[in-house]
């Protein structure tokens, strides 16, 4: 069966272009895959976090990974810190990567130009993310556009390892959803839909009260003309309106512009679709958020199942090194 290892970080509330742009594949590879999933709390220390709230948002995204429908029963749900062979395997891969290639990465440039403090862990963080990936003989990985490059290392330093030392990690294939399959803001709907700091108003919580849900949606920027089509070149508005719709209901964008001659139509169907998908998704959460040692538990047997995995992976490649096994 094909392996699938993804990773999210806990660092923010998830909004719904996570979860309609990768969070719900999550949900639906299960049936086909063998799949893996991960909170990386590690990746969010490469800035600094407030203790209370980083573990707070942690147990909060399990739960809510939980509630959108990843199944403990089919899927290995983990926190990344729970299983060490991560850390131990990352820096392995730190001392396979060089040192140009990860400067080359655009995401560190991001993050740490204008940045009063840069962690070496900021500058190492794909090493990590390699070992997340190749502790668990990944075929798959789905991952939004910004991890491409991420991605792309994890394959290099598996290759080269192997080149190296013999036979050793599995070569992961990226899965990324397409474009178009991209939430964008509602207010400024050329760009991704990201944090809410940056535009409370066109940005979606999937814990979000369901009424402000609605609201945002109903005001959510259109376009010049009046006729509803499916072109998010020039009509980013109202074809991110139809994505979102599209994505709640499992249709497919130019055909459900077809149904609507206005806006004011599109934009009521639109937010109910997204009350009624998040509205199951809001109960379970808050069954799971009454019951934090029932979270736990399944947390437990989640990073027990990883370790399980990761451990004989881990062990070939120190053998491999040339590490001395202890006696
Ligand atoms: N870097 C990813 C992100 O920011 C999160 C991540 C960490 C990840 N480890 C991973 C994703 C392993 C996929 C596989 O979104």
């Amino acid at each position: 069966m094909t392996r699938v290892f993804s990773g999210i970080k806990p660092t923010g509330p998830v909004q719904l272009g996570n979860l309609l742009g990768a969070l719900r594949y999550w949900v639906t590879d299960q049936a086909e895959a063998d799949t893996i999933f991960c909170v990386v709390d590690l990746h969010a220390l490469t800035v600094p976090q407030d203790p209370a709230e980083l573990r707070a948002r942690t147990l909060e995204l399990a739960q809510l990974l939980l509630a959108i429908g990843i199944d403990p029963a089919q899927s290995t749900l983990f926190i990344q810190s729970h299983v060490p062979e991560h850390t131990e395997l990352s820096w392995i891969l730190e001392c396979t990567a060089a040192f140009g290639e990860l400067r080359r990465m655009t995401q560190f440039k991001d993050k740490s130009d204008n940045a009063d403090f840069v962690s070496a862990g900021l500058f190492t963080y794909p090493a990590l993310m390699a070992a997340d990936i190749l502790l668990y003989d990944t075929d798959r990985v789905p991952v939004g556009d910004d991890q491409r490059q991420h991605l792309e290392l994890s394959r290099d330093l598996a290759i080269r390892f192997n080149h190296r030392y013999g036979d050793t990690f599995v070569v992961p294939e990226a899965s990324i959803p397409k474009i178009g399959a991209r939430v964008m803001d509602l207010q400024e709907p050329t760009r991704k839909m990201s944090k809410s700091e940056d535009s409370p108003q066109g940005t979606i919580l999937v814990l979000d009260d369901l009424d402000a849900v609605a609201k945002k949606i109903k005001r959510a920027v259109t376009d010049t003309e009046t006729d509803v089509r499916f072109d998010p070149a020039t009509k980013p508005g109202v074809s991110n309106l139809l994505s979102i719709l599209g994505a709640c209901t499992g249709d497919d964008p130019h055909a459900i512009a077809e149904r609507f001659d206005r806006y004011g139509d599109l934009k009521s169907a639109c937010a109910e679709a997204v009350v009624e998908t998040l509205r199951p998704i809001q109960q379970r959460f808050a069954e799971l958020s009454a019951d934090p040692a029932g979270t736990a538990a399944i947390l437990a047997t989640g990073a027990e199942k990883a370790r399980s995995l990761a451990r004989p992976v881990l062990e070939r490649a120190r053998a491999n090194l040339g590490l001395l096994p202890p006696a």
